[in-house]
């Protein structure tokens, strides 16, 4: 994908029209990687900033051990750097994102080619005091049962901070796997930010969940 053949909307445009294979969504954030931060500063994307805000009313300690799940380019790292958070890690399906990721300096480690829906085979379980996953549950990215795998990264009263776009939130069965943990009294719902800025084409919903157990 060259500069020339694609505008900012396009590229924003396309990233939503992914089928959640894990080969294209990769191919896509490789090819995109290089634009990536112009490209969603050009459109106000701040759900990085409003998620390490929403983490912080929650984890006050700075030490606190914490994993970005698709920390793309690296910008929810940034932001937990400058609110003093020093041990993050960060995984991306997309190595051309996670080395940007890396070259931001906010994070201990950043490893490339991690899909989501495998994590647990790289990470260990219940190591994370929390777990953030910020634009990566949206339409053509990861299903709702990812939040299944973040969950089992997360130790016992650890949090989950997640954002989901609307439409990915009204298009999927996002809310039913959230009521079924609920349910099962697997998590607890600290905070939910309905119709949040997201960036200046759309908004989001952003989610605090505690592990219970
Ligand atoms: C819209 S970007 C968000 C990146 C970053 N969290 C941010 O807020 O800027 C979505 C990211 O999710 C990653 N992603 C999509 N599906 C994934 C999966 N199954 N496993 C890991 N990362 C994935 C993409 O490679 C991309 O970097």
């Amino acid at each position: 994908m060259s500069d020339d053949k694609i505008s900012i909307n396009e590229a924003i445009d396309a990233a939503l029209k992914l089928d959640g294979n894990p080969d294209n969504v990769r191919a896509f954030y490789d090819d995109w990687a290089q634009r990536y931060d112009i490209d969603t500063s050009s459109v106000d994307y701040n759900a990085p900033a409003i998620s390490a805000r929403l983490l912080q009313q929650s984890l006050a300690d700075t030490d606190a051990r914490l994993l970005d799940a698709g920390c793309g380019t690296g910008l929810v790292g940034v932001e937990l750097g400058n609110l003093g958070y020093r041990d993050i890690e960060g995984f991306d399906l997309s190595e051309s994102m996670a080395q940007r990721a890396h070259a931001t300096g906010a994070y201990r480690q950043v490893k490339g080619g991690i899909d989501m829906m495998q994590a647990t085979r790289s990470y260990q379980a219940e190591a994370y005091d929390a777990v953030l996953s910020v634009g990566v549950f949206t339409l053509g990215h990861v299903p709702p049962e990812a939040l299944l795998v973040l969950l089992a990264l997360a130790r016992p009263g650890g949090l989950l901070v997640i954002s989901t776009r609307t439409h990915y939130y009204d298009q999927t069965d996002f809310q039913q796997q959230v009521d079924e943990l609920l349910g099962d009294g697997r998590i607890e719902l600290l905070k939910l930010l309905e119709d949040a800025p997201y960036n200046k084409d759309g908004a989001a919903h952003y989610w605090v969940f505690s592990k219970l157990g």
